[in-house]
């Protein structure tokens, strides 16, 4: 009988997944919980576009319409880029919309203490069993009637920036509760239409929270509605490299970050002895990179002027996964004053408005918005109705922000199920879909995985060369600057060359981008 695989999510990972699946013959079903396909790119806020450059956001098979002449397309080009690739592969007849996966059990004959002394992952090493299925709870969102499907492996692509936001915690009467204004997240502001988004902000005197891309746009936006009458206030607690565009003095940044040269002074997980010795006597030139960058970069945004300088190198924010693209002329409106930027590493609330931590006076505002990001581990975790598999969900890197994934996919100790796009990049696209080839190769059977203890050992490994290469200064799970390393490792599980350009110049020099690997699944090139 056909083994049944389960997805959940139509975003760009649970399209990759099931156009991977349908590849290797199987016939999986995909939930979504929305009437719609898109994730992320159905509700942004207006201003909102590729940070990335379209070639890096790219499905390796299907190209952006010729018609397409922004570098950076909108976000309603990107969903129609991505509508367009999930009818190209005939995607939508296997999703069932306005389906939400309330939570997923795993049942089977085996206990729990059975399960944890598994010395190969499932028991056996392989992506099926007969001892175990997993039942899925799903909802229809339009009537709330529950039912439960059966599934002999389950793909999760809910995404990592939606859902469950995160809402800083406060002690009694400093909290929202005191203020009189309106609080509200970015996720919310985001889910207004562009009419609504304007009218909200219209006029106030708007107060974000956060320093992070949704923080720097939704200010734009704002400072676009109201000017400098009604300006509007950023407070950030740590101040990020912010690039002006995907391009540093004229260099597509994938020259700098995105090659083999580049990796080669890094340290990279598992490398050899030879390697490590060339990136510790490459190391200064890394750091010299990094310094040309921000030399850079102070000299085309003034960021000094503002108080706008980092505690940090370029190299520590891209490492991890923070470095962001401004919205269009920024600067000039903290220039002009229509934006006012307050550091500070706390702030409580009172009636009339924020008490800014260091400010005498405080800060009177009408709205608020929470651009402080999202919980995107708590909606993982939550979605296991077992204890024991939410608590292997808790990282170990001590962040909400890590999933203890080898190669970024399937957890060593849950058996039948992988996760996809969890874990950030420079080109998801490109990330997820190589690791959607590589779960292909996987439920074929055609990848041997090593024992539990040995891929828990990988990943231990992984995060420690994370905490090395940005020197503890974040926690959230990312692989920038050894993505091309990274896609090596998928490569060779599927026996495949990793190996991708065309002579030893390019394969130094030359950006990897998402058509270096297309065709994974059925040619190995
Ligand atoms: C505003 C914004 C802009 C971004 N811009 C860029 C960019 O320029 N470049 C870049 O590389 N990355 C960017 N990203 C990162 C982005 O998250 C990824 O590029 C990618 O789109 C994520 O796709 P995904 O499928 O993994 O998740 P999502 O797009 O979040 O999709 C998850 C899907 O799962 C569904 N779902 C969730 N839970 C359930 C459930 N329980 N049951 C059923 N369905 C469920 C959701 O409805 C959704 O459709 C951006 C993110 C945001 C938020
Ligand atoms: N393509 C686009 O145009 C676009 C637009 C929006 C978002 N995105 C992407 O979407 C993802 C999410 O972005 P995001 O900006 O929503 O979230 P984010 O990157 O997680 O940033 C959250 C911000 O909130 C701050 N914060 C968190 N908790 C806080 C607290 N308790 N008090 C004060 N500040 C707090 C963080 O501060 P610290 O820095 O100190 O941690 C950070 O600056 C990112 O990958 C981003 O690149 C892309």
């Amino acid at each position: 009988m056909e083994k049944k695989v389960a997805i959940v999510g139509t975003g760009i990972s649970g399209l990759l997944a099931c156009k991977y699946v349908l590849e290797i013959g199987l016939h999986p079903i995909v939930y979504e919980a929305d009437g719609e396909i898109g994730g992320v790119w159905k509700q942004t806020i207006q201003s909102t576009k590729l940070q990335t450059n379209k070639e890096s956001y790219q499905f390796s098979d299907f190209p952006w319409d010729s018609s397409i002449k922004e570098d950076c397309p909108s976000n309603q080009q990107v969903l129609h880029y991505v509508k367009s690739y999930a009818q190209h592969f005939s995607i939508i007849p296997y999703i069932k919309f306005n389906s939400k996966v309330i939570d997923i059990d795993y049942v089977g004959s085996q206990s729990n203490e059975d399960i944890k002394s598994w010395e190969l992952w499932g028991g056996n090493g392989s992506p099926f069993s007969t001892k175990g299925t997993w039942n899925l709870t799903v909802q229809d969102t339009k009537n709330f009637t529950t039912e439960v499907q059966k599934a002999d492996f389950v793909i999760l692509c809910i995404g990592r920036y939606s859902g469950v936001p995160n809402i800083p915690e406060f002690s009694l009467k400093k909290g929202p509760q005191v203020f009189k204004g309106k609080v509200i997240h970015s996720m919310d502001y985001s889910a207004l239409d562009n009419e609504n988004a304007a009218e909200l902000i219209k006029n106030k005197r708007v107060t974000i929270v956060g320093s992070g891309k949704s923080a720097l746009d939704i200010a734009a936006e704002c400072a676009n509605v109201n000017g400098v009458t009604h300006p509007c206030t950023i407070i950030p607690r740590t101040i990020h490299w912010f690039i002006p565009d995907f391009k540093i003095g004229g260099i597509n940044l994938g020259f700098l970050y995105y090659n083999r040269f580049a990796e080669l002074s890094l340290h990279k997980p598992g490398e050899s002895f030879l390697l490590s010795l060339l990136a510790t006597l490459l190391s200064p030139l890394r750091m010299g990179i990094s310094k040309l960058v921000e030399t850079y970069l102070r000299w085309k945004l003034p960021p000094k002027k503002y108080g706008l300088i980092p505690n940090h190198s370029f190299l520590q924010d891209t490492t991890a996964c923070r470095t962001g693209v401004l919205p269009d002329f920024f600067f000039d409106k903290v220039k002009n004053g229509s934006i006012v930027i307050k550091k500070s590493q706390s702030f409580r609330f009172y009636k009339d408005g924020l008490i800014i931590n260091g400010e005498s006076k405080p800060h009177e505002t009408d709205l608020v918005i929470l651009a402080t990001g999202y919980k995107g581990d708590e909606k993982l975790r939550s979605i296991f109705k077992s204890s024991i598999f939410q608590n292997y969900i808790n990282g170990s890197l001590n962040s909400a922000n890590s999933i203890p994934l080898y190669r970024q996919i399937i957890h060593p100790r849950i058996p039948q199920l992988a996760i996809i796009g969890y874990d950030e990049s420079l080109s998801t696209v490109l990330t997820n879909e190589l690791r959607c080839q590589w779960l292909a190769h996987l439920l074929n059977e055609n990848i041997e995985l090593p024992s539990v203890r040995e891929m828990e050992k990988d990943i231990k490994m992984w995060e420690d060369n994370m905490k090395q290469n940005t020197k503890n200064f974040n926690k959230r799970s990312c692989i920038v600057t050894c993505g091309i390393w990274y896609n090596d490792q998928l490569c060779k599980d599927m026996k495949c060359n990793h190996l991708r350009k065309k002579n030893t110049f390019a394969e130094l020099f030359e950006p990897y981008g998402p058509t270096d690997y297309n065709g994974l699944l059925h040619k190995c090139l």
